[in-house]
C-alpha cells in the first residue's frame, strides 16, 4: 500500500481498503466505447453559469463525482440546479456569501471550486470563498489568478483561509484590461475568460492557454451573448458586457478518457473504435500511438485503433495543449512498461506527478525515476498483485496495467477513478475486460 494512503484516518481507510477493482488481466478487448462529456469542461461551465440570472441548461453532462460535488457546492451556496439523466439546469437567482458549512468543507475537497471566483465577484462585485487546496500532485499555486484579477481591479483579503476578492471602484465592475500569463495556465486563462465577460471595456488576454476545454467555455459564454474570440490561440480578446443571458449547451466529449481508452486498446494489443472523438484534440498521443505501431481509422465521429502485436518504445514530454497532455503520461507510461525496448516519459507541467511509478514496478515493471525523468524498459510480462492509485490519472494507470498483467489484481482507490471516469470498469467490460468492482 503506498505511503501516501497510508495517513488516511480511519474512516477513510475503511472506505479505502472495502473498494476496489478486482481486474484479471490478459483478455484482449474488443468493440466500441461510448466517451461521455468532458470533466474538465463541465466543471468550468457549471460555475461560468454564475455569470447569467437566466436559465443554463448542460447536456452530455459526465456522471462523475467531481461533478456530483460541484453540484452539491452550488446546491450549497444557494443556487437552484437539477439533473436528470445527464442534463443539468442551472438557475443563479442569488448567492450565499460567503461560502461556508458544507460549501467550505466541499471548496477544500474539489480544487475546480476555484472556478466560482470569478462568476460570482463578475456578477456580484464580491466574492468570499475559501482558498483552493494544493492536491497529491502539486501544490497547485493561484498566483496567475490573482495577478490578472488585480489588473482589472480586484483588491484581495486574506482571512482565516477565506480568500476575499473585491472589485475596488464604486460601481463594484471589473475594468476590461491587457494581461500576460507568466506560465500558461487553463484555470487562470478561464477564469479571466469569464470575468472579462462582464467587466467594463476590453481584457487582452496574452500568452493564454489552449486547451479544447478553453474553446468549449468560449463557446457556450458566447451564446450567453459575450464577445470573446481567439480562444485556442495564444491572445483572446474579450468585449465586456452588461449581463449574460441563458443558453443551452451541449458539454465536448472528454479527450482524456478518449486518450486513456486508446491506450488500453494499445496495452491489450486489440482494435477498438471510440465515438464521439475529435481527433485534433488528441493529435500528440495519436502521433505517439502511432509512432509505437498503432494505426487509426477516422469517420466523424468514431476513430478506431488498430495496435500491431509488436509495439515498439516511444520518449515523450509533457507539455500545455497543444503538446502531449500530462493527464495522459501515466496511462501512457503504464503502456510503455509493456514496449518493446526503452522508453522515456518527462513530466513538465505538474511537480509530484509520478506516484504511479512504484505501484507499476511493484507489478514487475522496470522504471527508473529521477526528478521528473522516467525511463522504462518494457518487459514481456506484468504480474497482478494489490496496488493502490494515489490521484485520478495514476489510478486508471495501474488499471490500465492490470488489464495486461498475468493474473488478478486489486486496484485500491476506486474513489479516485470515480471523479473523472464515468462507468470506468462496466465501459471495459462492455468490451471484453473482466474487471469487477468490490465493495
Ligand atoms: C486543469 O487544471 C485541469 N483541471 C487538470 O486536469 C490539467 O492537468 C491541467 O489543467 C493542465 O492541463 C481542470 O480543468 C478541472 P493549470 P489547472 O492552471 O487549471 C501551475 C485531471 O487529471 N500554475 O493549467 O489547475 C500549476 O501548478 C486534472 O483531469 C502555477 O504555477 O491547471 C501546474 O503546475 C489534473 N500558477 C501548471 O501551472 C498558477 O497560478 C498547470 O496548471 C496556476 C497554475
Amino acid at each position: 500500500m503506498s505511503s501516501q494512503n497510508n495517513n488516511l484516518e480511519d474512516k477513510d481507510r475503511k472506505l479505502f481498503l472495502n473498494n476496489y477493482l478486482e481486474v484479471r488481466g490478459g483478455n484482449s478487448l474488443n468493440g466500441h466505447i461510448q466517451i461521455s462529456g468532458a470533466k474538465n469542461s463541465v466543471l468550468v461551465l457549471m460555475a461560468a453559469a454564475i455569470l447569467s440570472k437566466e436559465k443554463i441548461n448542460l447536456f452530455n453532462v459526465p456522471q462523475i463525482l467531481d461533478v456530483e460535488k460541484m453540484f452539491n457546492l452550488l446546491v450549497s451556496m444557494g443556487i437552484n440546479i437539477t439533473a436528470s439523466s445527464g442534463k443539468l439546469e442551472i438557475i443563479t437567482n442569488k448567492i450565499n456569501q460567503p461560502i461556508q458549512n458544507e460549501a467550505f468543507k466541499l471548496c477544500q475537497e474539489l480544487r475546480a471550486s476555484f472556478f466560482c471566483i470569478g462568476p460570482i465577484l463578475a456578477r456580484y462585485g464580491v466574492a468570499k470563498i475559501p482558498l483552493p487546496g494544493g492536491c497529491s500532485i502539486g501544490a497547485r499555486p493561484i498566483e496567475e489568478h490573482i495577478q490578472s484579477l488585480k489588473r482589472l481591479g480586484v483588491n484581495f483579503k486574506f482571512k482565516n483561509n477565506y480568500l476575499i476578492a473585491e472589485a475596488i471602484n464604486n460601481e463594484k465592475r471589473l475594468i476590461g484590461s491587457t494581461i500576460k500569463f507568466q506560465s500558461k495556465s487553463v484555470g487562470a486563462t478561464e477564469t479571466l475568460m469569464m470575468v472579462a465577460s462582464l467587466a467594463k471595456g476590453t481584457t487582452t488576454i496574452n500568452n493564454a492557454a489552449k486547451e479544447p476545454e478553453i474553446t468549449d467555455l468560449a463557446k457556450m459564454l458566447n451564446l450567453m451573448g459575450a464577445n470573446v474570440s481567439g480562444a485556442g490561440s495564444e491572445q483572446i480578446v474579450i468585449e465586456g458586457v452588461e449581463f449574460l443571458r441563458g443558453c443551452d449547451f451541449h458539454v465536448m466529449p472528454d479527450r482524456i478518457e478518449a486518450g486513456t481508452f486508446l491506450i488500453a486498446a494499445a496495452i491489450t494489443r486489440s482494435s477498438l473504435s471510440l465515438s464521439p472523438v475529435f481527433p485534433e484534440h488528441l493529435n500528440a498521443v495519436i502521433k505517439k500511438l502511432e509512432e509505437c505501431g498503432c494505426r487509426f481509422e477516422y469517420s466523424f465521429p468514431k476513430l478506431k485503433i488498430i495496435p500491431n502485436q509488436i509495439l515498439n518504445s516511444v520518449n515523450i514530454t509533457t507539455s500545455p495543449f497543444p503538446g502531449f497532455p500530462t493527464d495522459l503520461q501515466a496511462p501512457f507510461m503504464a503502456l510503455m512498461t509493456t514496449l518493446n525496448g526503452i522508453s522515456t516519459i518527462e513530466e513538465t507541467v505538474f511537480e509530484n506527478r509520478m506516484q504511479h511509478v512504484k505501484e507499476l514496478n511493484r507489478m514487475g515493471s522496470k522504471i527508473i525515476l529521477k526528478d521528473n525523468f522516467a525511463t522504462i524498459t518494457g518487459v514481456k510480462n506484468l504480474k497482478g498483485t494489490a496496488v493502490s492509485g494515489s490521484d485520478l490519472r495514476a489510478t486508471a494507470a495501474i488499471a490500465l496495467a492490470a488489464l495486461y498483467a498475468n493474473g488478478e489484481s486489486a486496484i485500491y482507490g476506486l474513489n479516485h477513478l470515480k471523479r473523472g471516469y464515468e462507468n470506468f470498469a462496466s465501459k471495459l467490460n462492455s468490451i471484453g475486460a473482466d474487471i469487477s468492482n468490490v465493495s
